[in-house]
């Protein structure tokens, strides 16, 4: 997607924002613009407390000296705003892509809306093309392999899983794990997936987030659409 239609979803979602909001921030391309956005508005007074993602997004926020907390120090958050490799009509995403999925999905969780900004390519009818991102522990990592091989057997993937590198080494998420993306091509029962996964012991997390998201905005060359089931 082009960095200005991921540009203009993230100003379009600007307007979820009022002074005095806690935001939980996402991770991401298109994260990164909100971010920015944000920044901006802090320089010129605006106030708000904010509980990042990741390790990335909580350094782009200092930088730009917006007010950052965790959870421990709030006990919710008034929205989150964040990417999504995929979405549905259901609002059903996969997310994770940039392995910040764990975090992601504590602080959606923790938020009263969660809103997405994308580009409308992320729009699917059928999750799954994307490949799943599964946290994992990397204790015992040959029988969470196994174990992920066969719920993705049962599930009809159409393909394998890869753990997931970067730089020549294995990818180690915020939280100290490993992620494997899993090869699905169709997901064709996502709350039937994510309880077979979360029932093996060595995942922590895996990216679908059901029910968590119901609004959107989705950046298209023609203009951004705003799409709610509430
Ligand atoms: C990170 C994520 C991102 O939100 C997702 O990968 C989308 O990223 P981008 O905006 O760069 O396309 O889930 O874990």
């Amino acid at each position: 997607m082009s960095d200005a239609l991921k540009r203009q979803a993230a100003e379009a979602a600007m307007a979820e924002i009022r002074p005095g909001m806690r935001i939980g921030l996402g991770t991401g391309s298109t994260a990164w613009h909100f971010v920015d956005l944000l920044g901006a508005r802090v320089a010129r007074g605006f106030e708000c407390l904010c509980v990042p993602t990741s390790e990335a997004t909580a350094t782009q926020a200092r930088e730009l000296d917006i007010p950052l907390a965790t959870l421990e120090d709030i006990d919710s958050l008034d929205v989150t705003i964040d990417g999504a490799d995929e979405i549905d009509a259901r609002f059903r995403l996969i997310k994770g892509g940039g392995g910040a999925l764990l975090r992601e999905k504590i602080v959606a969780a923790a938020s009263a809306r969660m809103v997405v900004i994308a580009d409308q390519s992320k729009l699917v009818e059928t999750l799954g093309k994307f490949p799943l991102p599964i946290e994992v522990n990397p204790f015992g990592l040959a029988a969470t392999r196994r174990a992920v091989a066969g719920v993705m057997d049962r599930f009809g993937a159409e393909g394998g899983f890869a753990l997931r590198q970067r730089d020549g080494a294995t990818f180690m998420t915020d939280g100290g794990h490993y992620i494997l993306d899993a090869s699905f091509g169709r997901i064709s029962d996502a709350e039937a997936l994510s309880r077979a996964l979360l029932d093996i012991p060595g995942v922590v997390q895996h990216g679908l987030f059901l029910d968590l998201c119901h609004e959107a905005y989705l950046a298209a060359p023609d203009g951004v659409i705003r799409l709610s089931d509430r």
